[in-house]
């Protein structure tokens, strides 16, 4: 019951924030965002192995919804570019290191979005993602 309460309150709080990504999205945080309490999650999920997979593993699911959730609305759904340029193909123009740097300390008009809300696990599994990219 307890952690029922705790779960959905958890689902209000994040669908308040995020309104406008839709629901698949936003249960997909409710299930796995760093806002669900440890014991909630633990409850909700007792066997997924992504859940306790190794930190030093990049997380590609969590790469690709970050990336969906803060950076889709310049660089394109599909990473095809917008207000900012295509991420498809980036990994033969920039380094892992190069785009970490421009997540860090962003040149031109791209806000910092480092350490929040992409803080430096979610860097990683975000950097892996866009450098599988076709
Ligand atoms: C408000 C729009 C905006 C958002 C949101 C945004 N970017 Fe950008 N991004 C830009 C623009 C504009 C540039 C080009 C900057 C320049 O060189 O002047 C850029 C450049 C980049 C580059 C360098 C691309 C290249 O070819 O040199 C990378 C990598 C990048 N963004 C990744 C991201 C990632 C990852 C996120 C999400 C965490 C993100 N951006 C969010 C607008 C944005």
């Amino acid at each position: 019951m307890a952690t029922r309460a705790s779960l959905s309150s958890g689902f209000e709080r994040v669908t308040s924030l995020r309104q406008n990504l839709g629901l698949i999205a936003v249960s997909l945080i409710a299930a796995a965002g760093p806002h669900t309490p440890a014991a909630a999650q633990e409850a909700a999920v007792p066997a997924d192995p992504a859940a306790s997979a190794s930190l030093d593993e990049p997380d590609l699911v969590r790469g690709r919804r970050a990336y969906q959730r803060n950076c889709a609305v310049c660089h394109g759904p599909r990473g095809e570019g917008g207000l900012g340029p295509p991420m498809r193909g980036i990994g033969s123009r920039l380094s892992a290191d190069e785009i970490t740097r421009q997540l860090k300390t962003p040149r031109g008009v791209m806000p910092r979005l480092y350490p929040s809300p992409i803080d430096e696990r979610l860097l990683v599994d975000l950097r892996a993602w866009l450098l599988q990219l076709p």
